[in-house]
């Protein structure tokens, strides 16, 4: 007869498919039980909704049921408590330094259990984030990584909107990613930004992607980290909208310095951007700072500037969070037209400019090591320092 030992000693060669440890020595087998013929597993997942537990609840039925004298297996799945996942958060550590690992194995607060991935030669790493959507992150995004390249640093953008991807549209760059002798690179656009958007990975532009949580956190942990970008000053990440599970996997993949908050006016604005703010605060990555789309117009005939919505809500929200309000977009016909034809780079205006000043002055500020733009690096070799 099977014994509760012996169903122990197959568990413990599970491995946690994000974490990459034994669930039995990551404790997340919480009791085990057998009667005649049929087992009953209890589990503790790390996070409460882990987009992984029917994989890992698979496995476990899988490579149980696979034990001589096991009719049946029941496996019962809770979430750990904030001590245990201070406890498992612990062994991680202690893991890590003692295999010098390179993976940098940050467990954030308490809503993580999913490991975080290397941030290779790439500086720093912003995400554009929103409470809603349709309010301008990619938008933003997009004038962001042409003011950045602007001003003379190397830039990549990973569209994480993976449903919604639109990058790689605004930017009129329609090529696949590239195969190089050591695998694939993110194609380039007219200017120079290295951006990847998941159409681009796909034979039809059009095609409809209905993806579970799992699929999209390894969609988002493969673009980011089996796609060569190279030395980049800047990635910016094009974050899916709302406060779901997909933009949450990116905080837990890919090694997020600071977050950027775009909202609208039209709504209820501060109720929206608290959910963005609490979301990056959640996920201890430091705001720096919002931006608001849409917040005005100009008119063309007498240059006056009117607010549609009545006084910048997007001043309104940042004062009472307490972030650094960076500057407001006015509604621009020309914007939109520039989008649709893929135009982007085109666009230039003063006021983004300065918008894009301050965030570089920001960044300069975050606790990350600072690196030379590229430009920089560059002239340093033709120099020969
Ligand atoms: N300031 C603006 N002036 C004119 N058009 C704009 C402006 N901001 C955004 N748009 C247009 O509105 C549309 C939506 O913007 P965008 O795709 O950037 O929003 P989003 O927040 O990324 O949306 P989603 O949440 O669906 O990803 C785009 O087609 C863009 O052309
Ligand atoms: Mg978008």
């Amino acid at each position: 007869m099977v014994t509760k030992e012996d169903v122990i000693r197959v568990l413990k060669d599970l491995k946690d498919p994000e974490i990459g440890a034994s669930i039995v020595n990551l404790a997340m087998v919480r009791a085990v039980e057998v009667q005649g013929s049929t087992v009953s597993v209890e589990m503790a997942l790390t996070i409460p909704n882990c987009p992984l537990r029917d994989a890992i609840k698979n496995d476990v039925i899988r490579a149980v049921s696979g034990m001589r004298g096991v009719a049946k297996v029941e496996v019962q799945l809770s979430s750990m408590t904030d001590q245990e996942r201070g406890r498992v958060s612990q062994t991680l550590k202690d893991r890590s330094t003692a295999e010098q690992s390179n993976v940098r194995q940050t467990w954030r607060s308490q809503a993580t259990g999913i490991e975080r991935l290397p941030k290779g030669e790439i500086g720093q790493i912003i995400a554009i984030s929103s409470g809603k959507g349709g309010v301008g992150k990619s938008l933003v995004t997009a004038l962001l990584a042409v003011e950045l390249r602007r001003h003379g640093f190397s830039v990549g953008i990973l569209d994480a909107d993976l449903t919604g991807a639109s990058i790689a549209k605004i930017f009129g760059v329609k090529d696949h990613p590239i195969h190089t002798p050591t695998g694939m690179a993110p194609p380039t656009s007219r200017g120079g930004i290295k951006l990847v958007s998941m159409n681009l990975l796909m034979d039809r532009d059009d095609a409809a992607l209905v993806w579970r949580g799992p699929m999209i956190n390894s969609a988002i942990r493969q673009l980011y980290s089996e796609l060569e970008w190279g030395e980049l000053d800047f990635l910016l990440v094009d974050l899916p909208p709302g406060t779901s599970d997909a933009p949450l996997t990116v905080f837990q993949s890919i090694p997020v310095d600071a977050v950027l908050i775009v909202s609208s006016p039209q709504d209820l604005a501060v109720t929206i951007v608290a959910k963005a703010i609490n979301m990056a605060k959640l996920m201890n990555v430091p705001i720096i700072g919002l931006i608001e789309n849409m917040s005005h117009i100009i008119c063309p005939d007498c240059g006056r500037k009117i607010e549609l919505f009545g006084s910048c809500k997007g001043q309104e929200a940042s004062r009472a969070a307490n972030i650094e309000f960076l500057g407001s977009i006015p509604v621009n016909p020309v914007i939109s037209r520039l989008c649709d034809e893929g135009k982007i780079e085109d666009y230039k205006s003063p006021e983004f400019g300065l918008i894009t000043q301050r965030l570089i002055e920001k960044t300069s500020q975050l606790k990350v090591p600072q690196t030379l733009t590229s430009t920089e690096k560059s002239i340093e070799k033709e120099s020969g320092r």
